[in-house]
């Protein structure tokens, strides 16, 4: 079977199942081939797969039709300009935490020598953007999750030499430390539990529930601690950046006025919901 029939064959078996049928399947392929890319595939169209090829390619297109997200079937993902390992019960980075990346390098000087503390880390994926971005920075992760801060270490291992970044496994609610950040970031969980049941399957099915639900009541849990408690870790002028979730806003940036902070700016979804923002200590 040649690269073209492998894919046209996956794109009708996927084409019911996913609205990304055509992108799931040639990332898939291109996984299996070992090629750099999709556009290798498109430059490669005759090249032949052997049985082992063809076998593990129509596995993952199986995985794929029962919902399984890619990026769980090849246990990885990308999240700025890396590929990262993406364990079972860990989080997919998602696209909005690149944008709140971005935030933050539009605030912060490149060439800033910034400590930052990375709450909820998950695979690694907004520490490695700030330790690539910020050359000259390092910084503590934390993470309630035993795989969570494993995923975290291998991950580092692979893109940093240099020891910039301390992966330390402990709960947001019991955390204290002697350290002042320049920048603390955050992408908490903020679902409340009935938002969560509301979720699509296959999100329910494969993401880790603890990643993503906060609370019962407001979803605000997590936030509350992070900007009452964690605020006296910032230094004056630092920046406060969160990823939340909708209808959150307007009570979150209540909370963060009455602690002394100034939203500086926001990122708001298609449905005009605020999904990130970054706030400035100028009060101590
Ligand atoms: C929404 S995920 C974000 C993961 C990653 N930062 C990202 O953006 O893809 C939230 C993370 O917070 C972690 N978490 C949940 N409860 C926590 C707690 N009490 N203390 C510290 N981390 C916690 C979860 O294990 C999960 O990795």
């Amino acid at each position: 079977m040649k690269i073209s029939e492998a894919l046209n064959s996956s794109y009708k078996l996927l084409n019911i199942k996913s609205k990304t049928h055509k992108l799931d399947s040639e990332v898939l392929l291109a996984d299996v081939l070992k090629k750099k890319n999709r556009l290798d595939l498109y430059l490669n169209l005759n090249q032949s797969l052997n049985k082992k090829e063809k076998s593990l390619f129509f596995k993952y297109i199986d995985e794929r039709k029962s919902t399984k997200p890619v990026s769980k079937i090849l246990n990885k993902s990308h999240f700025w300009s890396f590929e990262l390992d993406i364990s079972k019960k860990v989080l997919i980075p998602r696209p909005e935490t690149e944008v709140l990346v971005d935030l933050v390098t539009k605030r912060i000087e490149k060439k800033s020598r910034i400590k930052f503390l990375d709450v909820g880390c998950g695979s690694g994926c907004i520490s490695f953007a700030l330790l690539d971005f910020y050359k000259n920075s390092s910084g503590i992760a934390i993470d309630i999750s035993k795989q969570a801060v494993l995923n975290t270490k291998i991950n580092f291992e692979k893109k940093f030499s240099t020891k910039r970044l301390k992966i330390i496994r402990q709960d947001l609610f019991t955390f204290k430390t002697q350290t002042f950040f320049d920048l603390i970031i955050s992408n908490p969980p903020y679902l409340k539990l009935s938002e969560y049941s509301q979720l699509d399957k296959s999100i329910k099915q494969y993401e880790p529930k603890d990643a993503l639900v906060a609370d019962n009541k407001s979803g605000l849990k997590f936030f509350e601690n992070i900007i009452l408690k964690l605020k006296n870790n910032l230094k004056l002028n630092g920046y406060l950046a969160l990823e939340i979730g909708d209808f959150q806003f307007k009570k979150i940036g209540k909370m963060l006025e009455l602690n002394g902070f100034k939203i500086e700016d926001t990122f708001v979804l298609i449905n005009n919901q605020v999904r990130c923002l970054v706030a400035k200590k100028v009060k101590n």
